[in-house]
């Protein structure tokens, strides 16, 4: 049997050069479309080499024939969307820019599917900051870390989408035009609203990936800015148990058509930033030099997302104990210092 068709969006990047080794490994035959304008992507995709085999596109999903050329030749069975401008403060700086990537680069995509192959499973890299800062749910400071008075299982789909920045706002578009191609044109499309992924080739940067930043940071020996208190809370997700997701999302196409799926570590895969600094202090045996600044807008005090609609519908849960995938991490980032 002919091996099904997968193109990756962003294959170059973090998410992307796993995704691209994981569905390469199954037998996928995979095309990784990257503009290589992230840091580190060249060397991911020469990492990529050594893993496995894949087709490169060297294009930008900004050029609506480049994409529309690409889709039609190739005749995906599935569309792993994850090309995107990914920083909230460069939004901020160059909100056009930011628009075109992620809101005219998503749009590209899903009208080159729409006309030349709507039975492509599609699935969007969206973000949790779709929903902003969630006035209505109550934090409380319990020793060092937040925690969510009225969101036990934390947050679901039903809570109002609210952008706020420029990031949430080209995402946001996104995540609604993938939701409604689904629902007009019946392209079996998704949208996954990310909280914090972590994992190896994760070319961390003070403005985006946190948990890749502190470890890059620390290992270099660099002052890290810590911004608000520290004590703020986020669930983490290990690449790997993201891709198993997406994994199963492309084989049930009928459950996820027109869904939108919250996917992080959720409760019980959670962390502060000074959890983190303290896991790093042990690691490295010394300590990691802080500075405290204001809080940055649209911050939240806690970000936990639930995750059992996912669970409910694909019958997946985080399999990767935080504690170990992000020591996974730093082993990483300690054994190729030459990358940073
Ligand atoms: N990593 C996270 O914690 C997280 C959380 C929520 C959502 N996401 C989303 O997941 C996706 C993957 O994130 P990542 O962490 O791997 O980021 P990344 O920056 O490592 O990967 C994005 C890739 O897209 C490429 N790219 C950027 N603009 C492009 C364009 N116009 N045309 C073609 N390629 C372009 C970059 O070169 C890069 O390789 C992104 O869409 C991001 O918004 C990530």
């Amino acid at each position: 049997m002919a091996s099904k068709k997968i193109l990756i969006t962003g294959g170059a990047g973090f998410v992307g050069c796993n995704a691209a080794k994981y569905f390469g490994e199954r037998n996928w035959n995979v095309t990784v479309l990257d503009n290589l304008s992230r840091t580190g992507t060249e060397n991911n995709l020469q990492w990529l080499r050594d893993e496995t085999a894949f087709d490169f596109a060297k294009a930008d999903v900004r050029e609506r024939a480049a994409v529309d050329s690409i889709v039609s030749e190739g005749r995906f069975d599935a569309v792993l969307h994850l090309a995107a401008q990914v920083a909230v403060t460069t939004s901020v700086i160059d909100p056009r820019a930011d628009f075109e990537a992620n809101a005219l680069g998503t749009f590209n995509m899903l009208d080159a599917v729409r006309r030349y192959r709507p039975d492509t499973v599609f699935i969007f890299a969206s973000t949790n900051k779709v929903y902003g800062k969630i006035v209505t749910a109550e934090t409380v400071l319990r020793g060092s870390r937040y925690e969510y008075v009225n969101r036990p299982h934390g947050i679901s789909e039903s809570e109002p989408l609210d952008f706020l920045s420029p990031y949430g706002c080209s995402k946001g578009a996104a995540d609604q035009y993938v939701l409604d191609f689904s629902r007009i044109y019946g392209i079996p499309a998704t949208a996954f609203r990310q909280s914090c992924i972590y994992g190896t080739r994760q070319f961390g940067v003070e403005d985006q990936g946190w948990v890749a930043w502190f470890a890059i940071a620390s290992l270099l020996g660099r002052e890290i800015t810590i911004f608000g208190d520290g004590k703020q809370v986020r669930d983490v997700l290990h690449v790997d148990d993201l891709l198993q997701a997406y994994e199963a999302a492309i084989r049930a196409p009928d459950k996820i058509a027109g869904e939108a799926f919250n996917v992080g570590g959720g409760p019980k895969q959670v962390m502060s930033l000074l959890d983190l600094i303290g896991m790093l202090e042990k690691k490295f045996g010394r300590k990691i030099p802080l500075k405290f600044d204001g809080w940055r807008p649209g911050d939240q005090q806690v970000y936990i997302s639930d995750i059992r609609k996912l669970d409910r519908l694909l019958g997946w849960k985080p399999e990767k104990d935080a504690a170990a995938g992000v020591s996974q991490l730093i082993e990483w980032v300690k054994q190729n210092r030459s990358l940073f």
